[in-house]
């Protein structure tokens, strides 16, 4: 294989707050290195128009510390046609680019693995996604942080739920996974947490709500998006006519959780696996993700992180119940 000598960089679908530091990373990762990084503006986006910009260690000063992404991002609908790729990969070759470091979540590293099977372009992924959701890394770029949106979030909206004794349905991102629901529920108390990963949720909000009706106190039910009964909102109209007597309201916390200046372990996170990254490249692997497992940085090869399954803990869910109010005494 040919040394590579030039690379691009690109973050693709939802932005995550820690991909400025991942970018940063490989940028630097790569000059020091002796490369010449190039970073590509809107995802696969960019790399179909060509906007395709050189990067030094000054065009990244300044942007750790900073939500979102610099090169900005999307989800390319033309990347997913073989015209588009066509057109990515010329333009690739028109800037010499080598090999690309793509952050970015399974969408991104779906569209990786097919282009690295079309075209011989080493693909290496980093995982940049508020869900937390993919297979073969213990964390996510932008999950840590999400995570303490949504709890400062949720702690704000106890303060007014108990003053007026109502019952909150909050609902939080993760595409179709509960890791952010069932982390945050957690650390935020929440008397119920309803996630895709568990059978009907909607019956476990309903016998929380027939035994709260004793009780008459504020609750906070934490709703994952993506779930079969509904969104949060729809779940909370089901429920209101069985349960009349609660003043029940929804808040559904939405791109709040995407925004905000990175916490210290996303920073830390997207700065090793960006010079993880560089490190593969230069390692002459392809069609890998950088990720992290047990605090150690490891490869994995892109077609499993996009085919296998990462399952939640079943072990969090029995704690979320074990300690509720809601918990059966045993
Ligand atoms: O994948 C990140 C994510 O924020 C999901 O949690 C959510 O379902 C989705 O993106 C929202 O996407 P968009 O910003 O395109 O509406």
């Amino acid at each position: 294989m040919a040394k590579i000598k030039r690379i691009g960089v690109l973050t693709s679908g939802g932005d995550a707050p820690g991909m400025n530091a991942a970018i940063r990373a490989v940028t630097r990762a790569g000059i020091n290195n002796n490369l010449k990084v190039f970073g590509i503006r809107q995802g696969y986006e960019g790399m179909i128009e060509g906007d395709i910009i050189p990067m030094d260690s000054e065009t990244v000063s300044g942007i750790i510390q900073k939500g979102g992404t610099f090169l900005l991002t999307a989800r390319s609908k033309r990347f997913r046609e073989p015209e588009g790729r066509q057109e990515a990969y010329n333009q690739l070759k028109k800037n010499e680019i080598d090999a690309v470091v793509v952050i970015g979540g399974d969408g991104s590293f779906t569209g990786a693995t097919i282009m690295s099977d079309e075209y011989d372009i080493p693909f290496v992924g980093i995982p940049g996604t508020i869900d937390n959701d993919l297979y073969g890394t213990d964390y996510t770029i932008g999950y840590d942080t999400a995570l303490n949106t949504v709890v400062e979030a949720v702690d704000k909206i106890r303060d007014t739920a108990s003053s007026h004794n109502r019952i909150f349905f909050v609902e939080v991102m993760g595409h179709e996974a509960g890791f952010l629901a069932i982390n945050s529920g957690i650390a935020c108390g929440a008397e119920i947490i309803m996630i895709p990963e568990e059978k009907n949720p909607i019956d476990k909000a309903r016998k929380f709500l027939a035994e709260r009706a004793r009780k008459n106190k504020s609750s906070i039910i934490l709703v994952a998006e993506g779930l079969d009964d509904g969104s949060a909102m729809q779940i909370a109209e089901i429920l209101k006519p069985e349960f009349p007597h609660f003043d029940i309201r929804v808040s559904i916390l939405g791109h709040i959780q995407r925004g905000g200046s990175p916490s210290a372990k996303d920073r830390i996170i997207a700065s090793r696996m960006g010079s993880a990254a560089v490190e593969a490249l230069l390692d002459n692997q392809k069609s890998i993700m950088i990720g992290v497992v047990n605090d150690e940085i490891v490869q994995v090869p892109l077609n499993k992180t996009i085919k296998l399954h990462k399952g939640i803990d079943e072990g969090l869910i029995s704690l979320a119940e074990g300690i509720s109010t809601f918990g059966a005494p045993k």
